[in-house]
């Protein structure tokens, strides 16, 4: 059996272990920096200088090497920062660099019992049988890869407080305490996901938010908290939102909820992560007059300004949920006083469960461009993070990890340099080996969108598992999830003459979306109903270009798994990458004939190059 040790992920070129005594990120830092030059062909030196507190760094070119000055823990962010670009050589970056987003999260969805919601990469990292169960050296390990590339939050247990998580706030408080200290030398503070009805755990009959009884529960709670966790980074918290409590039960709005918690935890600096993953989740499918999109909009852009200083309302990137393809979220730009953060997922629930590539930077590229006039003020994303040896279940789905903390850092980063970097500081490649997997991974996510939901239509998954296709699997349910195709025409006018959701953005955007002759193609089918013999901008009808890309998808599919297979990737790797390569270009031959036909039956309409789909 192989073990973490044999995969270093993005830390090839650093040393075994950072040893015990090194317990501070100066101290950590100038560990780094010392094995750097022990092992440096070169011989460069990398002298660290520890300066007060702050995330922020300096690097500059010295005699004989680099200096590298910066605050607790901005100091070991630095190191990291200029080591990686020394290993992968690329041109250092001298001056003062700081982080586009104060906090920078990963939300694990692990759950007390060890499984891991959403996770595609074995069982939890730090829970096993209701308990904290972990190898030392791995978490300590696990905060260097988090350091390597700044990221400072690290929420430990899902979203959805399943029993027993809610005992973290309380007997379980000292075992949380000392999986803090773990990872605190490596600028990494713990977070909390907490249970909007925790207070009924114990005496309490209910817990309104106006209630001072519930007030002052929730204010003994932070004292505790926060006496054993002094550096808590906060609370996270899913409310109101697929069968969570909340304070509608109370008929209390999501600011006077948000503000009670918020409250409590403000004398300790803590920070309020308050989702806004809030929607009908028991529609009536027969409903038109409902529109899952607009959901988040209506609720939280009437409470823009009420919110406490020390909330932040955590927003997934688009109004649905983690899609291939989704607009950005209306809420980036209908909340200027309210603080934001951004929530990505890494883990791969829509998109291949990390068996089918799919690499995230260029998604993130589109997606920061389209909020660059925005303001933003912290991003999170759910973890790829599992107890698999190799870390991400694919050894490729750590690149993900690794650009969430390059983009979070720099939210102006290019896509490409990201995965060339991780690419150098993963595996040894000669220039061309390393262009050949750097286009499989810069296009993996066109492919899999091609053989896939066509044109931001969207829930074409197998409901429930979120793996392989099923094109009316949600059509019937309850989630709000509908492409309504008929023999005429797919999709949902979302126009003011439609539902209305493309009224929520401001008009730069309205203007273009609502319009089919100028809305980004991908996004057709999300924001318009048309019939199948609509003519795109190249002249096809619909109904060809969704036969086209779900043709291509898979020939392409076939095509990176030829390009993998040349690569001399590594012994322990090798079988991984191409067993899942093989389970892909089965998944992408499934859904292009599912989708194909589906679409065939309905429409009537061949194919004009009289491919194979199946009647
Ligand atoms: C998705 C996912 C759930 C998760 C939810 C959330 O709907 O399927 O497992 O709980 O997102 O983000 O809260």
């Amino acid at each position: 059996m192989r073990t973490w040790r044999e995969y270093p992920a993005w830390l090839k070129g650093f040393s075994g272990e950072v040893p015990e005594e090194r317990n501070t990120p100066e101290e950590i830092a100038a560990f780094e920096a010392a094995t750097f030059h022990d092992r440096d062909k070169e011989r460069r030196k990398i002298r660290v200088q520890a300066e007060g507190a702050g995330d922020a760094f300096r690097i500059v070119k010295t005699g004989d090497g680099y200096c590298v000055s910066g605050g607790s823990p901005g100091i070991l962010y630095g190191t990291y920062a200029l080591i990686r670009q020394l290993l992968t050589g690329e041109d250092v970056r001298e001056g003062e660099s700081r982080p586009s987003f104060s906090l920078r999260m990963l939300d694990g969805w692990d759950n007390m019992d060890g499984s891991v919601e959403r996770g595609y990469s074995g069982r939890s990292l730090w829970f096993e049988n209701g308990r904290f169960s972990y190898d030392r050296a791995r978490i300590r390990q696990l905060g260097r890869m988090l350091a390597s590339v700044g990221i400072n939050v690290l929420c430990i247990n899902n979203v959805n407080v399943h029993a027993p998580a809610q005992r973290l706030l309380d007997d379980m408080l000292g075992e949380a305490a000392d999986f803090a200290a773990i990872l605190r030398p490596f600028g990494i503070r713990l977070m909390l996901s907490v249970d909007f009805s925790q207070p009924m755990e114990s005496s309490l009959s209910g817990c309104d938010p106006l209630d001072p009884e519930v007030r002052s529960w929730w204010e003994r709670c932070a004292e505790r908290v926060w006496s054993a966790i002094p550096d808590l980074a906060g609370f996270l918290v899913k409310a109101d939102s697929e069968h969570r409590p909340g304070p509608n039960e109370y008929g209390r709005t999501h600011a006077e909820g948000a503000n009670m918690l918020a409250d409590a935890i403000a004398p300790y600096g803590g920070m309020l992560l308050w989702r806004a993953f809030v929607y009908n989740c028991m529609q009536d499918w027969r409903d038109t007059s409902v529109d899952r999109p607009c959901a988040a909009y209506e609720i939280y852009h009437p409470l823009d300004g009420m919110f406490r200083d020390n909330v932040i309302l955590q927003v997934k990137y688009g109004p649905y949920d983690f899609q291939v393809r989704e607009p950005v979220s209306p809420l980036f730009f209908g909340m200027d006083r309210t603080a934001l953060a951004m929530e990505l997922q890494l883990a791969q629930e829509y998109t291949g469960h990390q068996i089918d590539l799919f690499s995230m930077p260029p998604m993130w590229r589109e997606l920061f461009d389209a909020i660059c006039e925005t303001h933003v003020d912290a991003v999170a994303a759910v973890s790829n993070l599992g107890r698999d040896a190799n870390w991400t279940g694919h050894p490729f789905a750590a690149l993900n990890l690794f650009a969430y903390g390059c983009f979070a850092w720099d939210r102006d980063s290019d896509p490409a340099a990201v995965i060339r970097s991780w690419i150098r500081l993963t595996y040894d490649f000669t220039e061309e080996e390393e262009e050949q997997l750097l286009r499989v991974l810069a296009k993996s996510r066109d492919v899999y969108e091609k053989y896939t939901s066509p044109l931001g239509l969207c829930w074409m998954v197998k409901p429930g598992v979120h793996y392989g296709p099923s094109p009316y699997g949600y059509e019937f349910d309850l989630w709000g999830t509908y492409n309504r195709a008929d023999r005429n025409a797919v999709g949902i006018d979302r126009t003011a003459q439609g539902t209305g959701y493309v009224l929520q953005y401001p008009e730069k955007l309205r203007s273009v979306y609502e319009d089919p002759e100028r809305c980004p193609e991908k996004l057709l089918l999300f924001f318009h109903r048309l019939p199948y013999s609509f003519r795109m901008r190249d002249g096809r009808t619909l109904i060809q270009r969704i036969y086209d890309d779900h043709f291509e998808g898979y020939e392409e599919t076939l095509g990176m798994q030829r390009a993998l297979e040349a690569l001399p990737l590594p012994e322990n790797d090798r079988d991984e990458i191409l067993t899942r390569m093989a389970a892909q270009v089965k998944n992408a031959a499934e859904w292009r004939d599912v989708v194909n036909t589906f679409f065939f039956r309905f429409s009537g309409f061949a194919d004009r190059d009289g491919r194979d789909i199946y009647p």
